[in-house]
């Protein structure tokens, strides 16, 4: 009880008397931590009473030093309290932004401006998301074309082998007319090498509308690459897929007599970027679209393979290293 009355007494303005008072009170060997201890040794029936005092006096102390504390640093200058606040500041290190990152954004930048909305799913898929709903159900052959990773506890699922499984998604849950990208990572089971990697990232696009014709899909890929490379020009050849008829490859010339900018390397032909095609009847009434009503086109392209392209870059397996001095090259790309 003389500690109470000497508690509510105890005045300074000075720092280190405070805490000195706390070490005192509250300190891990201070009074407050004995009184606690001794608790074991009190009669019985003077446990609650001597409880009650020891309990208002870590009260007291505790909100004595808090106040103390207060009227203290609100009559301190802010060089006490923050030091000198004009010094110049440590500069901060910036990160770079990826070139997974880098590419995908400009992809996604460039068909918003046509009107295109960005989609998302998940990266474990179900088999009818993956492949079922596209047209490729079971034992068919061109489920080979994708080497698959299945989940080892459960056979209807698997790591999404391409985002044409966002769009069977975006279909099934919203009406035509739909105009979306989707931007993602897939999985392969492939064997690992300066060229292909057995996870990469994708941007797949859907257009469905009524009357939409081949002719607006080669207009929209013309436009596209021509806004990411620099004006370019683009053949389409007769392809497969099972879910888009008429399929085709889509290759850009990085060739010599192109008007190309300073980042192609030039010389290399033809190369490939990407598939397309008009989304088969099939499929859109699998997503609960009419084809009677609505057509549309779907295209898929690798932007891993894109990144190497426009960065000059000679192995895919850096993109997924994470070797800062490499990461680093990238600090004023856009
Ligand atoms: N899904 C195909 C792939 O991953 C690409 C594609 C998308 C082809 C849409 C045609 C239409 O290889």
């Amino acid at each position: 009880k003389d500690h109470i009355a000497e508690v509510r007494e105890f005045s300074t303005d000075n720092l280190e008397a405070i805490e000195a008072f706390r070490i005192k009170y509250l300190g891990k060997k201070g009074l407050l931590n004995q009184f606690f201890g001794e608790f074991k040794n009190v009669p019985n029936g003077e446990k609650k009473e001597y409880g009650r005092v020891v309990n208002e006096l870590k009260q007291l102390a505790t909100e004595k030093v808090a106040s103390l504390k207060d009227s203290v640093s609100g009559s301190l200058g802010e060089k006490e309290i923050y030091g000198d606040v004009t010094r110049p500041g440590e500069p901060l290190e910036l990160g770079t932004r990826h070139p997974i990152s880098l590419v995908r954004n400009r992809i996604i930048d460039i068909f918003s401006r046509i009107g295109f909305n960005v989609s998302e799913g998940p990266e474990i898929e179900d088999d009818w998301h993956n492949f079922t709903a596209l047209n490729l159900p079971e034992y068919h052959p061109a489920r080979d074309m994708q080497d698959t990773f299945f989940i080892q506890t459960d056979p209807d699922l698997l790591l999404r082998t391409h985002t044409s499984s966002v769009q069977v998604r975006y279909m099934e849950n919203h009406k035509p007319p739909i105009r979306t990208i989707s931007p993602g990572r897939v999985y392969r089971n492939e064997a690992i090498s300066a060229r292909s990697h057995c996870f990469f990232h994708q941007v797949e696009g859907l257009y469905i509308d009524k009357e939409v014709s081949f002719a607006d899909l080669k207009q929209t890929l013309q436009f596209f690459t021509s806004e990411l490379f620099g004006k370019s020009k683009i053949r389409l050849r007769p392809s497969y897929f099972p879910f888009t008829e008429p399929s085709a490859e889509v290759d850009v010339y990085w060739g010599l007599e192109t008007e190309t900018d300073y980042r192609m390397t030039k010389g290399t032909g033809w190369l490939e970027i990407m598939g397309c095609g008009m989304v088969d009847p099939q499929v859109l009434t699998n997503c609960g679209i009419d084809p009677n009503e609505y057509s549309g086109f779907a295209f898929g392209m690798g932007i891993d393979r894109i990144a190497l392209l426009l960065h000059q870059i000679s192995d895919i397996r850096l993109l997924s290293e994470n070797d800062v001095r490499f990461l680093e090259q990238f600090r004023s790309a856009s």
